[in-house]
């Protein structure tokens, strides 16, 4: 685990790395994505678990990290790491986590929110790995990121393997409308077990 990630964690409290997975791993997510796409559901809103298009439009199929497929098992070893690293560092109390496969078909968007359900204080880190393989800025689907203050921090074009983290209370984010199918691998660390 690069000590870099951490530093910038503890800077920012976000870290990106453009390109963090290579092309052959986008490319072989991308041959699983396409296998279990019939298992994809639209995906639900908050505690309440509505489906409200015009909040959120994208569509999950969610993974078990204690048991995941061969071909996710190399960002799970990575999570895990950053999970330790993390307690270490800050003493976050990570404990458990959960992650899903997601695609924005084209002309959907996620609205503004934050990871954290307003009675929920379990979700702490949150992270996405872009699985597009190839994306212009034309595209659209821009993740942006604010501070509590509203103000944009940074936006983030989810290029191919590109790997985005952030603290979930920290930071409230939206998805800008995709002009194309838009693929991610989206989860999030929480601080005590949530099952
Ligand atoms: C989410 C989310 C961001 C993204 O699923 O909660 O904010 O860029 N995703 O896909
Ligand atoms: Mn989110």
């Amino acid at each position: 685990m690069p000590e870099q990630i951490i530093r910038d964690i503890q800077q920012n409290g976000w870290i990106l790395r453009p390109q963090f997975l290579s092309a052959e791993d986008v490319r072989k997510l991308n041959l699983y994505f396409q296998e279990k796409r019939e298992n994809f559901v639209p995906a639900k809103v908050g505690k309440e678990k509505q489906r409200l298009e015009s909040v959120r439009g994208d569509h999950t199929l969610w993974v078990d990290p204690l048991d995941p497929p061969e071909v996710m098992k190399p960002i799970l070893g990575f999570l895990q790491d950053l999970q330790r690293e993390l307690n270490l560092n800050f003493y976050m109390g990570l404990k458990e986590f959960e992650c899903h496969l997601a695609y924005y078909p084209a002309g959907t968007f996620y609205q503004k929110h934050l990871d954290r359900f307003s009675k929920d204080s379990s979700r702490s880190f949150s992270f996405v790995f872009y699985l597009n393989e190839e994306w212009k800025e034309e595209d659209g689907g821009e993740l942006v990121l604010y501070n509590k203050a509203g103000e944009v921090v940074k936006i983030i074009y989810p290029t191919p393997g590109t790997f985005i983290g952030f603290l979930s209370e920290e930071f409230p984010h939206e998805v800008k409308v995709s002009h194309r199918e838009r693929r991610s691998f989206t989860g999030w660390m929480h601080t005590r077990i949530i099952y």
